[in-house]
C-alpha cells in the first residue's frame, strides 16, 4: 500500500521512535514560530539553555496579538521579545506586519517542512502541504535547540473532497461540517489530510480556514497536498522556488475516511459555546445580534474580505449592530484597498481596526451584557470575547456581513438573492504585493551575539517547577466539569493577556472567571490537586495554563480525558497529567477532599497510578497517558530540567 503525504512528512523529518500510530516518534523540526501573547516564556527558557543562536533552519517571532497598549507591560514584552529575537538569531515580524500564520504561510512555509508553533492554530501552514504542530512555548524553545522533538506518532484520516463550494458557500462550512462529524475532542491523536478534486478545487487560503480550525477537532494537524493551486500561491508570493510538488501515494492508506461533498454544503453556524454545536444557518432561531467581528487568521483572505464588501455593497450596517474587521495581513489589506474593496466596507459602516488578532482573543470589542456576537473567527468559547455573558456564534465572512446588514443571523443569499452569484468569481489575486520591510531579519552570528536583551519591569524570570515528591498529600482545590478551556484557566483580554511575562501577578487571576477564588484557595493551601471532567484544557495552547497553577502548587490533573496540547503543556511545567481508569470516581471526589499517593516516582513509570481519597476513605486508579519520553520529563521536574540535562549530556 502507498503512504499518506503525513508519513512521507514524517519518515523524511524521522530522528528515531516508532511509526505505529499512538507511539513516540522523534522528528527534526525546520520552523517554529511563536506570538508575543505566549512567546516570553519561550525565550526566557532558551536563554536558559545557555545557547547563543536557534538550531532551526527559521525561527519567527510575530508581534501580532496584542497591539493595545493599555499600560507600560505589552510594550515592554514587544521590546523584550525582539532584542532576544535578535539576539538568538530569530526574524521578527513587527507589530502591524500581520497575525502569525497567514504572514507564515505568505512569507516563510514550504511543502514538505515541519514547523512548531506555540499557538493551536499552526496547522494552518498545513494549507501548502506543511506538516505544522502546535504546541506549548517550551516544546518551541526544545525545538530550537534542534534536538529532535518528541511526537505522538498520529493517524491519519482522509477526508475526501467532492463537488464544489456554491457561491455564498465558504470553506468555513467545510469546518464546520468537520466539527459537526468530528466534534470537539474526536480529533485526538490525528491528523486530517485532505483529498480529492473538491480539495484540489479550494485555494490555498481556503484550505488554511480548513487547516486552521482543525485545532477545533482536538487534531494533531491537518494538511492539503503541495499541488498547482499551491505552486499558484506560492508563485503570487513571489516564493515559487519554495514549492515542490508533494502528494500522497493514488493507493495511500489511510486509518479512516470521511466524506464530504462540497456542493451538498449550505451555509452553517457554530452555536453557543463549543465550536462543534453547528447547524444549518436558515435554522437558527433568528435573534437580535448586537456585534459581527470579521476577523482573525481563520477567515480574512483576500477572497474572503471582498466576497463580504460585495454583500455590504449598496447596503448598511444595522443601526442595532457593531460591525468591526480586522483583516489578517498587511500584504491583503493593501491589496482589499486597491481593489476597492476597503472602501466598501467603509461605506457600508464597517469599522476598520488594527491589523492583528485583536477582538479574536478579547483584546478589544467585547461584545455588549448578554450580547449576542457573530464571529468569523475559530472558537465561541464563554468569555473567550472576553465577556462570560455574551453569547457567540462562528459563521462564514459573507454570513457575518449578511448578519450585518440585516441584525440577525443570515446568509449572503438572504440579502443578494440571485446575486449571490457574482461571489463565485472572487478569487485570490495572481499576484501580491510583497513588501517584506515589516520583518526584521536575523543578524550574523557574531553581530547577534552582542545584543543585549532588554527587560522592562513585566519580564520577570520563569518560574521553575519542583521535582515531585515521592509520597505526596494534597486537598483538591478545584473540581471543575467538562471542556475546561485553557480561556477558563488563563482568561483573555487585552490586560490579562499583557500579564503573561509575569507570571506571580497573573497567576492571581488564575481561573479568575471559572472559579474567582481558585487562585487564593490554591495560594493559601500551598500544594493542591485539580480534578476535571472531559477534555480538560481544551482549546488555545496557552501554556500559562499549566504555568500559574504550577505556580500556585497545583502538583497534580486528575481529569476524565486532557486535550492534547495541555497535557504536554503540564508535563513540560511539572503537573502529572492523570486519567481516571474509572470515570465513575470523578463523582466521588469533593472540592477540598485529602488525597494521598504513594511511592509516586516508582508508579509514575508504570503509567497506573493509586490515589487514595483520605476524607472518603476509598482509592482509585488512574493512568498515566505517557510516552518514556515524557515520564523521564514528569520524573526531571519538567522540561526545562529535561532539557539542560540532555544539552549537558551532547556537549560532554
Ligand atoms: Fe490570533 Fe485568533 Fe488566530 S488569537 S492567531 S487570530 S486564532
Amino acid at each position: 500500500m502507498g503512504k499518506s503525504l503525513t508519513r512521507k512528512i514524517i519518515e523524511s523529518h524521522y530522528v528515531s521512535g516508532s511509526m505505529t500510530p499512538g507511539e513516540e516518534v522523534f522528528i527534526k523540526v525546520d520552523q517554529t514560530l511563536t506570538h508575543d501573547i505566549n512567546a516570553v516564556m519561550t525565550y526566557l527558557a532558551f536563554e536558559a539553555t545557555g545557547l547563543n543562536r536557534r538550531r532551526t533552519e527559521c525561527s519567527v517571532s510575530y508581534l501580532d496579538h496584542n497591539l493595545l497598549y493599555v499600560d507600560h507591560k505589552t510594550p515592554d514584552d514587544h521590546i523584550y521579545l525582539q532584542s532576544a529575537a535578535k539576539r538568538f538569531g530569530v526574524h521578527v515580524s513587527r507589530p502591524g506586519n500581520g497575525i502569525c500564520h497567514t504572514v507564515h504561510v505568505a512569507r516563510f512555509g514550504a511543502p514538505g517542512k515541519i514547523s512548531m508553533g506555540g499557538d493551536s492554530h499552526t496547522p494552518h501552514g498545513g494549507s501548502i502541504g506543511m506538516l505544522c504542530i502546535g504546541v506549548g512555548g517550551m516544546d518551541v524553545a526544545t525545538a530550537m535547540t534542534g534536538v529532535p522533538m518528541r511526537l505522538k506518532m498520529p493517524r491519519v484520516i482522509q477526508v475526501k473532497l467532492t463537488g464544489r463550494l456554491k457561491p455564498g458557500v465558504n470553506a468555513k462550512e467545510v469546518i464546520l461540517k468537520m466539527l459537526e462529524k468530528v466534534t470537539i475532542k474526536g480529533g485526538l491523536g490525528n491528523v486530517y489530510e485532505y483529498t480529492g478534486e473538491g480539495a484540489a478545487s479550494l485555494e490555498v487560503p481556503q484550505r488554511a480556514t480548513i487547516t486552521n480550525m482543525g485545532a477545533e477537532l482536538g487534531a494533531t494537524s491537518s494538511i492539503f497536498p503541495a499541488d498547482e493551486q499551491v505552486r499558484k500561491f506560492l508563485k503570487a508570493q513571489q516564493r515559487e522556488e519554495a514549492y515542490t510538488e508533494l502528494l500522497p501515494d493514488e493507493d495511500a492508506e489511510y486509518d479512516d475516511t470521511i466524506e464530504i461533498n462540497l456542493s451538498e454544503l449550505e451555509p452553517l453556524i457554530s452555536c453557543p459555546h463549543q465550536p462543534d454545536n453547528v447547524m444549518p444557518l436558515k435554522d437558527v432561531e433568528k435573534k437580535p445580534v448586537q456585534q459581527v467581528f470579521i476577523g482573525s487568521c481563520t477567515n480574512t483572505s483576500y477572497a474572503d474580505v471582498a466576497k463580504a464588501a460585495l454583500v455590504f455593497k449598496g447596503h448598511h450596517v444595522n443601526e442595532n449592530v457593531s460591525c468591526t474587521c480586522g483583516i489578517a495581513s498587511r500584504q491583503t489589506y493593501k491589496e482589499l484597498m486597491r481593489d476597492g474593496y476597503i472602501e466598501m466596507l467603509l461605506d457600508a459602516g464597517v469599522r476598520m481596526l488594527e491589523i492583528s488578532c485583536g477582538p479574536c482573543c478579547a483584546i478589544g470589542q467585547t461584545p455588549a451584557t448578554d450580547g449576542i456576537a457573530v464571529r468569523t473567527s475559530n472558537r465561541n468559547f464563554k468569555g473567550r470575547a472576553g465577556n462570560p455573558n455574551a453569547k457567540i456564534y462562528l459563521v462564514s465572512p459573507e454570513s457575518a456581513a449578511a448578519t450585518a446588514i440585516l441584525g440577525t443571523f443570515a446568509s449572503a443569499e438572504d440579502v443578494m438573492g440571485e446575486d449571490v452569484k457574482i461571489l463565485g468569481d472572487i478569487h485570490e489575486p495572481d499576484a501580491y504585493e510583497v513588501d517584506d520591510s515589516m520583518i526584521i531579519k536575523p543578524l550574523p552570528e557574531e553581530e547577534a551575539k552582542k545584543v543585549e536583551i532588554v527587560r522592562g519591569p513585566n519580564i520577570k524570570p520563569l518560574p521553575i517547577p519542583d521535582v515531585p515528591e515521592n509520597n505526596l498529600v494534597a486537598p483538591v482545590s478545584l473540581k471543575g466539569g467538562n471542556n475546561i478551556s485553557t480561556d477558563d484557566i488563563t482568561p483573555a483580554s487585552a490586560e490579562f493577556s499583557s500579564m503573561r511575562s509575569n507570571i506571580p501577578l497573573m497567576s492571581q487571576y488564575c481561573y479568575h472567571r471559572y472559579a474567582p477564588d481558585f487562585a487564593a484557595r490554591a495560594k493559601e493551601l500551598g500544594k493542591s490537586i485539580i480534578i476535571g471532567g472531559e477534555n480538560y484544557g481544551q482549546g488555545s495552547s496557552r501554556e500559562h495554563a499549566a504555568i500559574n497553577p504550577m505556580y500556585l502548587g497545583v502538583k497534580c490533573v486528575i481529569a476524565k480525558s486532557i486535550a492534547r496540547i495541555h497535557k504536554g503543556n503540564l508535563v513540560n511545567h511539572g503537573i502529572i497529567p492523570m486519567i481516571f481508569a474509572n470515570p465513575d470516581d470523578y463523582d466521588k471526589i469533593d472540592l477540598f477532599d485529602e488525597l494521598s499517593i504513594e511511592n509516586l516516582l516508582e508508579q509514575i513509570p508504570t503509567r497506573k497510578v493509586i490515589v487514595k481519597d483520605i476524607t472518603k476513605n476509598f482509592s482509585f486508579e488512574v493512568n498515566l497517558d505517557l510516552t518514556d519520553n515524557e515520564v523521564e520529563v514528569v520524573l526531571c521536574g519538567g522540561q526545562l530540567r529535561y532539557l539542560k540535562k540532555q544539552l549537558a549530556e551532547s556537549n560532554k
